[in-house]
C-alpha cells in the first residue's frame, strides 16, 4: 500500500484498519511503500503487521510518509539541455514484482488516484481510498480528512469572531481548497461567517464591501470573511504562491486573503486583517467521523482487493460504503453547486458571496 498526496488526518487510521483487516480477516501480507510513489520508484518499503499499526488511530498524517510530488509517469531529469521529464512507471512495476505484490491500495486525492489508475492500465490491480481535506473527489459524499479540516477551520472562524467584534474589524480567514470551496463554505456556515468567497462563485470587491456596509446599517460593526485559497479575484485570477514542477498538480495557491484585505481596506471604514490557516487545517488528530470513515474505507478497500476488484475506489454514499469505478469519478473535481442547497441555505440567512445575487 501507499499513502500519497498531501497528508491529512485519518490516513493513519485507514492504514491501521486495512492492515488489521488484511491480517486478521483475509490472511494477506501488507507492505507499506514509503513517501508516496517515491517509495515505489526507489524501492523503499517496510512490512506492516498488527503491531506496527497499533496506537496510530488518533495520530494525524501518515506513518509511511507522503509526497505530492513523485509522479512516476513524469519524473524530472536534469540534463545538459535543462530539465526534461521521463515516464518511469516501469520502475514501479518492477518494484511491485520484486515484492510479489498482487494488489496495490492507494490512499490519495485526485492526483494520486489518477496515477493509480494509470498503473492499473499497465496491469496492476489497484483499489483507491479517497482522502483530501479539499473534499473534491466525485463519487463519494465526502473524502477522508475533510471533516477534521472542517473542524479546525470552523474553530478558527469561531475564534476570529472575538477580535472582530471587540475591535470592530473585518477579519479575513484564508482556508485551503485549490479548486473547490467546500472548506470555506462549510466552515463559513458552521462558524457564522458573514462573507464566504469560493472558486465556484466569482466575486467583486465592491459587492463584498456593499455587503459589509449593509451589515453596518443593521448595527454590525464587524465582519468575518472566509475565503478559499482558490477563490478567483475579479478578472478571474487566482493568487499563486509557487509552482512545483514535478508535482502532478504543480500550482500551489496562497495569498488571496492578503490581496482581498488590501482591496477591502480601501472600500470599508474598518481595519481589515487577514489570517492564513494553511497546514494547521491538515494537522492534528482526526475527528470521530474521520476515524470511523477511515475504518470503514480501510476495511472495505482490502475486502475489494481480496475479492479481485480493481480500478475502483471505495466511496461513502448515504450510509453505505460502495465501490465506484475510478474511471467514472476522476475526470473532474467535485465542485460546490452555486445553485445547490447549501449555498441557498447560506443566502437565505444573508451570507454574502460577493456576487450580484447577494447584493
Ligand atoms: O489538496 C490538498 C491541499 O491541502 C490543498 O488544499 C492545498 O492547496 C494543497 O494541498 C497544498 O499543498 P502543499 O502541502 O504542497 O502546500
Amino acid at each position: 500500500m501507499v499513502t500519497a498526496g498531501g497528508d491529512c488526518p485519518g490516513m493513519n487510521a485507514a492504514l491501521r484498519a486495512l492492515v488489521k483487516a488484511a491480517v486478521h480477516r483475509h490472511d494477506i501480507r501488507v507492505t507499506g511503500f514509503l513517501d508516496g510513489f517515491a517509495g515505489l520508484l526507489a524501492d523503499q518499503s517496510r512490512p506492516l503487521g498488527f503491531d506496527d499499526v497499533s496506537g496510530i488511530l488518533t495520530r494525524g498524517g501518515t506513518m509511511l510518509g507522503a509526497s505530492n510530488r513523485d509522479d512516476p509517469f513524469r519524473v524530472p531529469v536534469d540534463g545538459p539541455d535543462g530539465r526534461t521529464y521521463e515516464d518511469r512507471s516501469d520502475v514501479v512495476l518492477r518494484t511491485l514484482q520484486r515484492h510479489g505484490v498482487e494488489g496495490l491500495l492507494v490512499i490519495g486525492g485526485d492526483g494520486s488516484l489518477t496515477i493509480a489508475r494509470r498503473l492499473e492500465a499497465k496491469g496492476v490491480a489497484v483499489v483507491g481510498i479517497p482522502k483530501t481535506i479539499d473534499n473534491d473527489v466525485l463519487g463519494t459524499d465526502v473524502t477522508l480528512g475533510f471533516d477534521s479540516a472542517l473542524a479546525v477551520a470552523t474553530e478558527a472562524v469561531d475564534r476570529l469572531q472575538t477580535t472582530a467584534a471587540s475591535h470592530h474589524r473585518v477579519m479575513v480567514l484564508e482556508v485551503m481548497g485549490r479548486n473547490v470551496g467546500w472548506i470555506a463554505l462549510e466552515a463559513g456556515l458552521a462558524g457564522g461567517g458573514d462573507v464566504i468567497l469560493i472558486p465556484e462563485i466569482p466575486f467583486r470587491y465592491e459587492a463584498v464591501a456593499a455587503g459589509i456596509l449593509n451589515r453596518v446599517r443593521r448595527g454590525r460593526r464587524f465582519s468575518i470573511v472566509v475565503v478559499a485559497e482558490g477563490a478567483k479575484c475579479p478578472g478571474g485570477r487566482t493568487v499563486v504562491r509557487q509552482i512545483v514542477e514535478d508535482s502532478p498538480d504543480p500550482v500551489r495557491l496562497g495569498g488571496v486573503g492578503a490581496v482581498l484585505a488590501r482591496a477591502l481596506e480601501a472600500l470599508v471604514p474598518f481595519e481589515v486583517r487577514y489570517v492564513v490557516l494553511g497546514h494547521v487545517q491538515r494537522g492534528g488528530s482526526p475527528t470521530p467521523f474521520d476515524r470511523m470513515l477511515a475504518t470503514r474505507f480501510g476495511t472495505a478497500a482490502v475486502a475489494a482487493l481480496a475479492e479481485g476488484a480493481s480500478g475502483c475506489m471505495v466511496a461513502l454514499k448515504g450510509d453505505r460504503i460502495e465501490r465506484v469505478l475510478m474511471a467514472d469519478v476522476l475526470a473532474k473535481p467535485k465542485r460546490v453547486d452555486p445553485q445547490g442547497e447549501r449555498v441557498t441555505a447560506a443566502r437565505s440567512i444573508g451570507t454574502i458571496f460577493g456576487d450580484e445575487a447577494s447584493a
